[in-house]
């Protein structure tokens, strides 16, 4: 599994990227509002920054609406993966980007059930994004909605691939990465917490310490 980062702040996608932790980018309009800048401008900063997939997600709700603004953000970096909701006009928007030349990436999002996630990928989609935080909010069951697409798409051995999204901590990340989810897309707060453990800072400040009470110095101090 690798990571993604579900941010659209400039300075949190660098620190990530430039940090060795994410392989690309996932955006929504909730993120991209809070920034309060210019979509478009934007998502150039963030592809000048990443050099893997970033889904920008469509507003419009018709197919006709979507196929149009996925192709002017496709145009913006050859990395956008164009984000569209798992809806009747968002699959066929999906199968209509797969058949262009070349194909325009396609991340099908807002997926609650096994079978919105075999129809997206049977329509062509790159990835879909199944929401575990927000189902777990609602009583269900977020992590075995990953489990099922995972087990459905490999018995079918379909090259579509999950996006386990909505992650809230970092258990919903381990075992996404136990059902074989390809990616997790994390919040930054999320992802950091990922790398810290107390006893690795306590391990560190231990070392120093009889390093130094050897009366030894580092070589570059
Ligand atoms: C996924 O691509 C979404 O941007 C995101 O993971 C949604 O997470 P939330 O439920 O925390 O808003």
């Amino acid at each position: 599994m690798q990571f993604f980062l579900d941010s659209a702040n400039v300075a949190e996608i660098q620190a990530a990227w430039e940090g060795g932790l994410i392989a690309g980018v996932t955006t929504n309009p909730s993120l991209v509002a809070k920034e309060g800048k210019d979509f478009h401008g934007l998502l150039k900063v963030i592809a000048g920054i990443v050099d893997g997939p970033i889904s920008a997600e469509v507003l419009d709700t018709t197919a006709e609406g979507m196929t149009i603004e996925a192709r002017l953000l496709a145009r913006l970096s050859p990395n956008i993966v164009i984000k569209l909701p798992v809806t009747a006009d968002g699959l066929r928007v999906a199968r209509t980007l797969a058949a262009e030349t070349p194909p325009i990436r396609t991340n099908v999002t807002l997926v609650f059930t096994p079978m919105q996630a075999l129809l997206a990928a049977r329509a062509g989609a790159s990835y879909v994004s199944p929401f575990v935080g927000r189902l777990d909010d609602i009583g269900q069951d977020g992590l075995g909605l990953v489990d099922d697409i995972c087990r459905v798409f490999e018995r079918h051995s379909l090259s579509c691939q999950v996006i386990a999204a909505s992650i809230r901590h970092p258990v919903h990340a381990l075992k996404a990465a136990l059902l074989g989810a390809h990616f997790a897309t994390l919040p930054y707060a999320v992802l950091r917490q990922l790398l810290r453990h107390p006893l690795t800072d306590a391990g560190i400040e231990k070392f120093m310490a009889d390093w130094r009470a050897a009366g030894r110095h580092t070589e570059n101090a």
